[in-house]
């Protein structure tokens, strides 16, 4: 995995990318108050493109590959790469993903969180709550001289300690002014393998984690992953860089800024 080379961005474009994961993290932030029961899937996405626009950005996933809208919005057993529409309204108990990825200045922000609707199932919670930490735990193995593999490790050794499984076929990605590029960050794996984290790197965490088989197929509209099984699936990304030090958050939610990352 990965035969591609690495880039290892410059502060200059650190920067950059700082501004755009903060502007990511902003719209997240922005759509929250909006996911409530009655609400369509076509409406945060129309939203979010034009709070984009106002904010001087555009929306990554739009002509994207094809990809018909400007954000992702998976709902309960889709596991990634929902399309919005008008006929998909948010009802009490729903989880949804939302993963916006805004461009400034040429350099991309891509985060994604799960969002309840109205109250959802104790077993619905549970699994968006084993995923966030999923993801907490992935960050806190990211350090220079770490493997990829070690932190695929840590999120499916939880997982599946909480009898939850991992989506084999979508991994995180390296990111900067391309959107998905080397290296190929997989939730699942074997510590002390894969290439070393060095200082510079900048890539995305997006576990997705599912309640029955890790197993997915992707419906006739050639985007919509579900779970095989059609039980529920979670995920929250991060996009991160690795420092001298461990590791910068660069979409780090205002909520978020108690948690301790340091690995
Ligand atoms: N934001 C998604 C990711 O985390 C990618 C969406 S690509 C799209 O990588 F085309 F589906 F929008
Ligand atoms: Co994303
Ligand atoms: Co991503």
């Amino acid at each position: 995995m990965g035969s591609e080379t690495i880039v290892l961005l410059s502060s200059r474009e650190i920067e950059k990318m700082r501004c755009a994961g903060r502007l990511a993290a902003e719209l997240l932030h922005h759509l929250e108050k909006m996911v409530q029961p009655g609400i369509s899937t076509l409406e945060l996405n129309d939203e979010a493109e034009s709070w984009t626009r106002s904010h001087g950005a555009k929306s990554a996933p739009l002509g994207y590959h094809g990809f018909p809208k400007s954000i992702c919005t998976s709902v309960n057993e889709v596991v990634c790469h929902g399309i919005p529409n008008a006929k998909q309204v948010l009802k009490e108990g729903d989880i949804i993903n939302i993963d916006v990825t805004p461009t400034l200045d040429g350099y991309h922000g891509d985060t994604s969180k799960t969002f309840f609707v109205g109250t959802p199932s104790p077993s619905a919670k549970k699994l968006v709550e084993i995923t966030e930490e999923c993801l907490r735990r992935g960050i806190a193995q990211v350090k220079p001289g770490a493997r990829i593999g070690d932190i695929g490790a840590e999120i499916q050794e939880y997982a599946e300690s909480q009898g939850f499984s991992v989506v084999r076929d979508f991994v995180g990605h390296g990111v900067s002014n391309v959107f998905h590029t080397a290296p190929q960050i997989p939730h699942y794996g074997t510590r002390g393998k894969g290439k070393r984290l060095r200082s510079g790197m900048v890539f995305t965490i997006e576990p997705m984690i599912n309640e029955g088989t890790w197993e997915v197929e992707v419906l006739a509209d050639k985007w919509t992953a579900v779970t095989k099984d059609r039980k529920l699936s979670a995920q929250f990304e991060h996009t991160i860089a690795v420092t001298d030090s461990g590791v910068e958050l660069l979409t780090l939610r205002e909520e978020e800024a108690h948690l301790q990352f340091a690995s």
